[in-house]
């Protein structure tokens, strides 16, 4: 293969695996069921900061089927889990200054949309990152690999 058709084979690769390469802002669907639309978040460094657009297309409520968009390191990911259950929907699900949260987001219902926005600067390149929905019983299947490059 040529250079030009490795990179059309690329791209198309990463048309069918759903992965969203490096970008300081996305759009982020959630809905009636447990699933980000971007199982994948990658962002450069460079970017002084990222957005997080985050949309819910169902129609359940918030205490029923809501969603967030929540950023630890890989490691913390169960403990902020479990600490943001105890902290409840008036909390957003994130237990309150919990030093583990990079990010989070308010949790939104069917039909609401949010934006988060947070600066790369406390992130490193090559740092291992996990972003979830702190909702109960969510953050297993909604959850993906946050990373960033130089
Ligand atoms: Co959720």
């Amino acid at each position: 293969m040529n250079t030009s058709a490795k990179l059309i084979a690329l791209l198309l690769l990463c048309a069918a695996t759903g992965v969203t390469h490096a970008a300081c802002s996305y759009d982020v669907v959630v809905g009636d069921y447990l699933r980000f639309s971007t199982p994948e978040v990658s962002v450069e460094k460079s970017c002084a900061s990222v957005t997080i657009n985050l949309r819910h297309e169902g129609t359940l409520a918030a205490k029923i089927m809501g969603h967030n968009w929540v950023l630890s390191a890989d490691a913390d990911v169960q403990g902020v889990a479990t600490d943001g259950m105890s902290a409840g929907l008036a909390n957003n699900y994130v237990k309150p200054n919990d030093a583990r949260v990079i990010a989070a987001s308010s949790v939104i219902g069917g039909g609401d949309k949010t934006t988060l926005t947070f600066t790369t600067a406390d992130l490193s390149a090559g740092g291992k990152y996990t972003f979830f929905c702190s909702f109960p019983g969510h953050s297993y299947g909604m959850r993906g690999k946050f990373s960033v490059t130089l």
